[in-house]
């Protein structure tokens, strides 16, 4: 399996394919990633000119370090194969990943990948366009073993908590909350999605919050999913921006007691000791593999 690139994803911003004005306020917005929609933010009669919109912005605005990536219809429309030439030979250079929507099985996932394939090919790209797949039916999470680990261009699982509501008959009024049940209605969900991802040495990330003025309930529904494996969320506004930072950035103090509990532990294996203690908290191997968790994210988030 080759190495994939490591990309911070602690919040995937979602952009209207069609909004010139947002698309350039995404480009200079906080998030780690933006995805350039074609799916469902845009209406079907915008479509075809979005992708020339979309295009022009990855290959004229300043997007700094941010992950570039376009969300392009499923493979059961008539948008999806025109989704991926056109935004390849028109932006290639300018794509890191390209995130299917409503994948069922892996050869939806291999679908793309194999179109992957060929353009990168017939246009000599020097570099390798990875995937991301949302899985939000309920075939997919059915599915989410074979489909995670179908391609190694896969990069990142996206929990879409809308469609798979409709998909699975979920009774909930607002896309991404999880009401009155007692418990979380998306537990399994976001377990299931987190183990494959997981599994795979890929990232699983968290789907988007309809509410975009509600701080707390957006903050319950990342600390759940954070606390779940989950190392990001979306933002379908850039208010939700700083929300999904906050909550996936390991704190300063998280990351001060992660590294003194590093040294503590380097300087008792360099004692011939296999555990010891930091102000009476016990740290082996075990520990330290939650440590090292918490030093790769300070790491990605640039701390
Ligand atoms: N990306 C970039 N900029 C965005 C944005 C986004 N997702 N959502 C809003 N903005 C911009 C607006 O254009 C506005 O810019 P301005 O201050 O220069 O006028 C500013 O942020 C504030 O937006 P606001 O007025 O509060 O909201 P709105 O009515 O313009 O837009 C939505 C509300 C929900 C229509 C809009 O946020 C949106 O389209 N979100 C994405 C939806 C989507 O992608 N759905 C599919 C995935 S679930
Ligand atoms: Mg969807």
């Amino acid at each position: 399996m080759s190495q994939r690139p490591r990309r911070a994803r602690r919040v995937q911003l979602s952009v209207p394919g069609s909004s010139e004005k947002m698309l350039a306020k995404a480009a200079a917005s906080r998030a780690d990633h933006v995805f350039c929609d074609l799916e469902d933010a845009v209406a079907p009669s915008a479509k075809v000119e979005a992708r020339n919109k979309i295009a022009f912005a990855l290959n004229n605005l300043d997007w700094g370090k941010k992950t570039r990536c376009v969300r392009i219809n499923d493979v059961s429309t008539e948008w999806c194969h025109g989704d991926i030439i056109e935004l390849v030979e028109k932006a290639g250079a300018n794509i890191d990943t390209i995130m299917l929507t409503k994948p069922y099985t892996p050869a939806d996932v291999l679908f793309l990948d194999r179109m992957l394939n060929q353009l990168e090919k017939k246009l000599k790209l020097d570099r390798r366009i990875g995937i991301e797949v949302l899985i939000e039916e309920v075939q997919a999470l059915q599915n989410v073993d074979a489909i995670a680990s179908s391609t190694d261009r896969l990069e990142c699982l996206i929990f879409g908590m809308g469609d798979y509501s409709g998909s699975h008959g979920i009774d909930t009024a607002e896309i991404g909350a999880t009401g009155s049940y007692p418990g979380d209605v998306f537990h399994y969900a976001r377990f299931r999605i987190v183990m494959a991802a997981r599994a795979n040495g890929i990232d699983p990330v968290d789907g988007p919050f309809g509410s975009f003025k509600d701080e707390a309930a957006y903050k319950d529904e990342a600390i759940r999913a954070r606390t779940l494996g989950m190392v990001g969320k979306w933002a379908i506004h850039p208010a939700q921006i700083d929300w999904a930072l906050d909550v996936f950035s390991p704190s300063a103090e998280d990351v001060a007691n992660a590294r003194r509990l590093a040294a503590a532990y380097e300087a008792a294996e360099a004692q011939g000791l296999g555990a010891a203690q930091v102000d009476g908290v016990m740290i082996d191997v075990a520990v330290m593999r939650l440590v090292r968790n918490t030093l790769e994210k300070a790491e990605l988030a640039g701390m």
